[in-house]
């Protein structure tokens, strides 16, 4: 068997791409393409080095949802016992919905509407972490309406540089998430002076795709600063959430192992006298990314005279990542041919748009009819998908094994149309 890189999963046997125990290309054929594909193995996989590095110690695990939030890859980790980390009503629905105890559930987000707040409230979540102090000021007033005291951890912007993405870095001055490190004193003793609410803990989370310890270990050292002089007045803090953004293989990209990551940044903690806190974690990426493919069929192959076009049936609604970020995915035939000589096309979709495309100069060997397989697809993909062309939203698959679940039914036209009236 020969796995993919960082996608023990998945892998070649017979000269075909497998997830778990079933051949990709009879995936396609029986549910039809453009398919997301899920390995179960591969998500509790992922989950364990976190679970390793963080053995014998109180740690919760909130899974961020935003990076799939698909109610059976939700359910797999509920399961597995982790709580959320929501940014929306939407997303506590979702979590409510596959049994995830309230009290695991934290509340992240720079704009949660009063509405929002109340919602939470009344299902009694663990944790809202406030990104301003003008949030805190609503929140207070939205538990004293419902005589209830809220349980809040303040985001803190670090200003460290995660060394990612300019649109998927958070933990900088210039960026939109936290309370500035120097106001932070003053947030806290302001939470800790109102009457609905009561604190327990701190969080911060820096970016995302994260690849070098070096900018957690700059985060926390800022943090427990941070820890210490807020506790110096008489505020304790439960917990200590370091948010996600732990980073994936894409491209031959070499994060540090969870488990690996945890160690050292546990030796830090340790080292500083706050080894006793509860830890709590926000990993999405990581967790889901690579235990993903989209499998998508070839529809044309359009050679050209600057560049030949391999035309497939995903496109920018289904994998948004590339045209959104120029984020590289590994594309690889499903079944490679051997009768067809490997040629380098821009393979595309059919959105009608000139960003609309997964992989630039890959090599090949396909004809129109076969399957191919866009990979590390399992993090925001599916839930970044939209409709737009009028195109609906792929089916998903959670493979376990050799079984295969139906997670997502592949939405239909009729589903796009429903809420939309014509005038009288
Ligand atoms: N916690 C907070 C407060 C976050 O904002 C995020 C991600 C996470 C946790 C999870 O981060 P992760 O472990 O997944 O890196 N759409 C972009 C990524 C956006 C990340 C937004 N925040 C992409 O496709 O690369």
């Amino acid at each position: 068997m020969n796995a993919l890189p960082g996608q023990p999963h998945i892998h070649w046997r017979d000269g075909e791409l497998h997830v778990e125990q079933v051949p990709v290309t009879q995936l396609a054929r029986e549910h039809g393409t453009p398919l997301f594909v899920y390995s179960k193995a591969s998500m509790l996989a992922a989950l364990a080095a976190y679970r390793r590095g963080l053995e014998g110690r109180r740690a919760r695990i909130c899974y961020a949802m935003k990076a799939n939030s698909s109610l059976g890859v939700l359910q797999v980790f509920a399961q597995a016992g982790c709580g959320f980390d929501i940014v929306s009503g939407g997303e506590l629905a979702r979590a409510l919905a596959v049994g995830a105890k309230p009290h695991d559930i934290i509340f992240s987000g720079v704009g949660k509407t009063r509405a929002e707040m109340a919602q939470a409230l009344q299902v009694g979540i663990g944790c809202f972490n406030v990104e301003s102090e003008a949030e805190l000021e609503v929140l207070d007033q939205v538990a004293g309406q419902q005589g209830r005291v809220a349980p809040v951890s303040i985001r803190v912007n670090p200003n460290v540089d995660a060394k990612t993405h300019p649109y998927i870095s958070t933990g900088l001055k210039g960026n939109k998430f936290g309370i500035a490190h120097e106001r932070t004193l003053h947030a806290y003793k302001r939470a800790a002076s109102l009457k609905h609410l009561r604190v327990v803990g701190i969080d911060c989370h820096i970016g995302s795709q994260i690849t070098d310890s070096g900018p957690y270990l700059d985060a926390m050292d800022r943090i427990l600063d941070l820890v210490a002089t807020i506790e110096a007045e008489g505020i304790r803090l439960q917990h200590i959430d370091f948010g996600g953004g732990l980073g994936i293989d894409y491209r031959g990209d070499r994060p540090p192992a969870a488990d690996a990551l945890w160690t050292e940044l546990l030796r830090k903690l340790d080292a500083r006298g706050f080894g006793d806190r509860e830890i709590l974690l926000e990993p999405g990426r990581s967790l889901v990314g690579n235990a993903g493919l989209c499998v998508s069929e070839v529809l044309y192959l359009k050679p050209g005279e600057q560049k030949n076009f391999c035309i497939v049936d995903a496109a920018m609604n289904d994998l948004p990542r590339p045209a959104m970020y120029e984020a590289w995915h590994g594309i690889e035939a499903a079944k490679p041919r051997s009768d067809a000589q490997p040629t380098t096309y821009d393979v595309v979709g059919p959105v009608c748009e000139s960003g609309d495309w997964l992989g630039r100069e890959r090599s090949l060997a396909v004809q129109p009819g076969d399957f191919i397989a866009v990979l590390s697809t399992g993090a925001y993909c599916m839930s970044m998908a939209s409709n737009y062309n009028t195109r609906t939203r792929a089916a998903e698959v959670l493979v376990d094994g050799g079984r295969t679940h139906v997670i997502r039914e592949r939405e239909r036209v009729e589903d796009l149309l429903r809420n939309e009236r014509l005038v009288d």
